[in-house]
């Protein structure tokens, strides 16, 4: 099931992001860089990202959140998309994109924005995302990531 998330659910989604981004950024990225942006545990992350106008949405799995993914509408911006690294490859981040596409498309967005983390880019590419520019992706806690800047236009 994929719902909205409550503040009941930032606590796991921190556990998520910091557990996929040391799991799965660490291929594109120094170590360094990647333990600097995760930090410590932090869900307070969430409450910020809620607070700049994004909307939050979990897939819950067994009574886990397992994945996690936001949206900032005025934007246009898909902000994140984090698999707990021991479910990827399930077809979990497929299904959470697949839904992002639907809310930010009944929200009235045409052109729907990522700042891709550069481990994920070829994930997005296959979603119909198109390479805009290399971009500085500068995190919550200020950490700056290589990144790349992508678009897709969603079908009406
Ligand atoms: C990128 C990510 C969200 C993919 O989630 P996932 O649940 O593993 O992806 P899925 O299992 O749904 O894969 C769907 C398809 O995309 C492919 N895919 C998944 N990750 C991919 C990647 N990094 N590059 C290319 N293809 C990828 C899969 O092989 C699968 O293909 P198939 O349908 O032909 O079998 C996940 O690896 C992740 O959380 N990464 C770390 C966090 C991150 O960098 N997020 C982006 C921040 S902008």
């Amino acid at each position: 099931m994929i719902r909205v998330a409550h503040k009941s659910d930032y606590t796991d989604m921190d556990s998520v992001f910091r557990s996929s981004a040391e799991a799965l950024c660490i291929r594109d990225y120094d170590s360094k860089t990647v333990l600097d942006w995760v930090g410590e545990a932090n869900p307070e992350r969430f409450v910020q990202s809620a607070n700049n106008g994004c909307v939050q949405y979990v897939k819950v799995l067994e009574n886990r959140v397992v994945c996690f993914g936001e949206l900032n509408i005025e934007k246009q911006l898909l902000l994140s998309l984090f698999v707990s690294p021991d479910c990827v490859g399930k077809g979990i981040g497929q299904k959470m994109i697949e839904f992002l596409f639907i809310k930010a498309n009944k929200a009235g967005i045409k052109i729907l924005k990522v700042d891709s983390s550069l481990n994920a880019a070829n994930f997005y590419l296959r979603n119909g995302f198109v390479e805009q520019s290399k971009s500085n992706f500068t995190t919550r806690n200020g950490v700056v990531l290589e990144s790349i800047k992508m678009e897709c236009a969603l079908s009406t």
